[in-house]
């Protein structure tokens, strides 16, 4: 068992935490809203003055932050983790912040401390049962050690060195936000054309989209977009993969689409809802 520091306690971190203390880790949390931490403080876990407190106690700090700027008000200055680190910690990112956050993490990071990119795939739900999907970058030794320990949260895969991880999550992210958007367009041609629900969501169901197209109806006829992953993260998803194709020189002309899509429902207040809210902006519906 490990002394474990979890730095952001959102949707997911929170649920992180508590997988770890379950799992019988001594574990330190810190979050920005003190609050957030009472459940876990009352179920044993000890809370943290700063970030740099939470890592200073522990061996391995994990931050799971909404974005990049978030990570570095986490990583960076006086309070931040980096100032708690030595050489006996690791540090484990598993925020979605795209490779370049991690090379800017990775640059104030002094030489002998760990530092393992972990972003995960999966929402709440999978966080809860310990089946996320955990892209893990970084050199295969420090991977190696702290494999059971990513293994507790779900199923970790070794994509490659450091920034391989932020890197995988936006390839799958990318599929994510692509494959909602061309759902809302589907139904919205069908409606414009004067196609019957039931007649719609029956030719839906012999593409490759039928899975995605019979999980939404419910949420597509009432409106209700249960909160999972919040429309304002798939957005700044959407725009860090634009930024990574951009530094990498491609041109992703359906993503740029699918974010204008995210870009208009979050300009229109739907940020906080589930990101699937998008279908709701796409339809001109609830
Ligand atoms: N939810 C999902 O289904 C899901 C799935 C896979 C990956 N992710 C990714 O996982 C990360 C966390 O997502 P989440 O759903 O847990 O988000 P969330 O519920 O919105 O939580 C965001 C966390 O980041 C903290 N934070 C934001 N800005 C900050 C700042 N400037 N300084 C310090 N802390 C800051 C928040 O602190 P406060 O509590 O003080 O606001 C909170 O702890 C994101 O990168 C997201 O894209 C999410």
């Amino acid at each position: 068992m490990s002394a474990v520091a979890v730095v952001g306690l959102g949707a997911m971190g929170s649920r992180i935490a508590r997988r770890l203390l379950d799992a019988g880790h001594e574990l330190i949390v810190w979050n920005r809203t003190a609050a957030k931490a009472a459940e876990l403080v009352e179920l044993g876990a000890a809370l943290a003055a700063s970030p740099a407190d939470a890592a200073r106690r522990a061996e391995v700090a994990i931050t799971m932050v909404a974005n990049p700027q978030a990570l570095q008000d986490v990583t960076e200055g006086p309070n931040g983790v980096v100032a708690g680190v030595d050489g006996s910690t690791t540090i484990i990112d598993m925020s979605t912040v795209g490779p370049a956050a991690v090379s800017r993490l990775a640059s104030v990071v002094p030489e002998g401390t760990g530092f393992l990119d972990a972003p995960v795939l999966g929402s709440v739900l999978e966080a809860e049962s310990g089946t996320l999907h955990v892209f893990v970058g970084g050199p295969d030794s420090l991977v190696e050690r702290w494999t059971p320990l990513l293994s507790e949260l779900g199923s970790p895969t070794h994509v490659g060195p450091l920034g391989a991880g932020a890197a995988a999550k936006l390839v799958a992210n990318t599929t994510l936000i692509g494959t909602v958007t061309v759902l809302g367009e589907a139904i919205g041609l069908a409606q414009a054309l004067g196609l019957s629900r039931d007649a719609t969501f029956a030719v839906l169901s012999t593409t490759s989209l039928g899975t995605q197209a019979e999980q939404r109806r419910e949420a597509i006829e009432t409106g209700e977009y249960p909160p999972r992953f919040a429309l304002s993260l798939a957005r700044k998803d959407a725009d860090l993969i634009a930024a990574a194709a951009a530094a990498a020189g491609i041109d992703l002309r359906v993503v740029e689409a699918a974010r204008s899509w995210f870009r208009d429902a979050d300009d229109a207040g739907s940020g906080d809802r589930d990101y699937s809210a998008v279908l709701a902006r796409i339809l001109q519906s609830r």
